[in-house]
């Protein structure tokens, strides 16, 4: 059906702007303006059924929308991540990622199907020709725009087309829920697990360049020497994990020339162990100045004294290395006398 099967009095009334102003060529202007074509009613326009089954397609697309976000959760909540299927053409996929993206897709195209086919079929498609005006509208023209979107909203017909309207209002309040499920995938909170080190009492410190057990014999005045926890290998799944909060630096001094009292006392002959972790922003700290016993972080170039309890002589660094209480076992290899005391690496976590 279409508008010229319908008597002229049943069809929707036209507005006056829809053809826009029509010109002909002349001397002063060449070029002839034929306007709009002829508005051409769809069937919707005419038939109060079509519109309904248009109202109610957009409808369908919106929950589809609802019922596809839904289903994003419920893969991200239930699918566990080290499942995967087989999908052809692709070949093996992580279950959990082919379920999040199919969901997101669906319910992303079933809002922008839904509006579409709602903006085709429903809304107004009267054209209207409007003529260039200075960039600073005039009180009729804002007048008229306001008019005009008031006429709009109700050509929309979100008031009297309830159905889409709550459809449209759920697909969109629902569809956010999923950027905010992903925000658990920030977590979980470390909790106290930045409190504590592999360093136990008893426990070895082992030379990380050869991986053997360190005798104090093997420090040297003036060498700069790292080491790890006895059993952190480089294979443990959680290596890395661990290395960045149990990295040691170990350095020979005079006792004498030891000036913090405590140093002294945690210290063995004058070999005193730091954590290597920066406590401005946790770089590993590599470069030792024997004369002064200075390291040096080459990060932001923190500057730390080892013979005065490891403080903060220059740079962004908030506080001290912290020490590592050490002796010697009675085999004679060097071991840990507890964990670190306070916390290693960036002060900023420490404090929450
Ligand atoms: S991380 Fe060491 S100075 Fe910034």
């Amino acid at each position: 059906m279409s508008s010229h099967d319908i008597p002229e009095e049943n069809l929707p009334a036209e507005q006056d702007t829809a053809h826009g102003a029509v010109t002909v060529a002349d001397e002063e202007n060449p070029f002839a303006d034929p306007g709009l074509p002829p508005h051409e009613h769809r069937v919707q326009d005419i038939d109060e059924q079509a519109a309904r089954r248009s109202e109610r397609t957009v409808a369908m697309l919106f929950t589809v929308s609802m019922l596809a976000t839904l289903g994003f959760i419920a893969s991200y909540v239930t699918i566990p991540t080290d499942k995967s299927i087989f999908v052809f053409p692709i070949g093996h996929l992580s279950a959990m990622n082919f379920a999040l993206g199919l969901t997101l897709g669906v319910a992303l195209f079933a809002i922008g199907a839904g509006a579409v086919h709602w903006a085709r079929t429903l809304m107004s498609d009267m054209e209207i020709a409007d003529e260039r005006h200075p960039v600073e509208a005039s009180p009729e023209v804002k007048t008229k725009v306001l008019a005009d979107f008031k006429q709009g909203a109700r050509e929309s017909q979100l008031g009297r087309r309830k159905l889409i309207r709550n459809t449209m209002f759920g697909a969109l309040a629902l569809f956010p829920l999923s950027g905010v499920m992903l925000l658990r995938d920030l977590g979980p909170l470390p909790g106290t697990k930045l409190r504590h080190t592999l360093w136990s009492k008893g426990k070895l410190l082992v030379n990380m360049n050869t991986n053997e057990p360190l005798r104090p014999s093997d420090v040297a005045v003036g060498s700069l020497t790292f080491a790890k926890p006895e059993g952190l290998e480089e294979n443990n799944e959680d290596f890395q994990t661990e290395i960045a909060k149990a990295a040691l630096m170990i350095v020979r001094l005079q006792p004498d020339n030891i000036k913090d009292k405590r140093e002294l006392e945690w210290s063995h002959q004058g070999i005193v162990a730091f954590s290597k972790i920066c406590t401005h922003v946790g770089c590993p700290i590599s470069l030792y100045e024997q004369q002064t016993h200075h390291v040096l972080c080459p990060c932001h170039q923190s500057t730390f004294d080892l013979s005065d309890g490891a403080r903060v002589i220059f740079g962004p660094a908030g506080h001290a290395l912290p020490q590592l209480r050490i002796g010697v076992n009675a085999d004679g290899y060097l071991e840990a006398l507890g964990d670190f005391e306070e916390p290693v690496g960036p002060a900023f976590w420490e404090r929450g």
